[in-house]
């Protein structure tokens, strides 16, 4: 595996992320550009990009809040984001298709844990499809069962990770 660099999001890779979101996500659940412009101004801290010899390959990304469940209306909008709330959500975990299988996911999501544990957060959630639950509980994620989200029209799950 060759090394990524992962690192904090700039304004300028909001392109970037926004293609790369747009190639791993269907339409519908996919962010669009605006969405992503929010969320890297407001919390860049909470949103990592993974680089490979220079080029974006994937990010994580995420937003705080008091809830214990993540509410749609966060997917897309950042007004529900508290800087020193309690938990953090993850609203994306995306490589791009050529770069996938690789860890690379695994690492960005061992960063993201890691920078939620340093802020203080209790627990880290997220949403996710059937097929990825197996994937999260690696990582000591626990299922909560299928989410209240209609995001995109999909079925979801709740996943949190308590980290204290
Ligand atoms: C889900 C996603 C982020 C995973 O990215 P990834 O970089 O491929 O993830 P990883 O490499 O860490 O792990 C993926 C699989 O590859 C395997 N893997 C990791 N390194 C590997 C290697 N060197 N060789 C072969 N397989 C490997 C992992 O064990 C894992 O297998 P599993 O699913 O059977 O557990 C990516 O597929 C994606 O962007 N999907 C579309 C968007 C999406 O659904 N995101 C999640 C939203 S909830």
């Amino acid at each position: 595996m060759n090394k990524i660099k992962i690192r904090n999001v700039l304004l300028e890779d909001l392109e970037c992320v926004t293609q790369i979101e747009a190639t791993c996500f269907p339409a519908a659940e996919a962010a669009p550009r605006n969405v992503f412009k929010e969320r890297i101004s407001v919390f860049p801290e909470g949103f990592f990009v993974a680089e490979l010899n220079n080029e974006i390959i994937g990010f994580i990304n995420g937003g705080v809040t008091n809830e214990t469940h993540i509410e749609d209306e966060f997917f897309i909008t950042m007004d529900l984001h508290i800087p020193n709330g309690e938990n953090i959500v993850i609203f994306g975990l995306d490589v791009h298709p050529k770069y996938q299988r690789k860890g690379y996911a695994k690492e960005l999501m061992k960063h993201f844990i890691e920078a939620a544990k340093k802020d203080g957060r209790k627990k880290i959630l997220l949403t996710c499809k059937e097929h990825l639950i197996k994937y999260y509980e690696q990582f000591g994620y626990v299922n909560e069962g299928v989410s209240e989200s209609t995001h995109g029209g999909t079925k979801w799950y709740d996943m949190y990770l308590e980290l204290k």
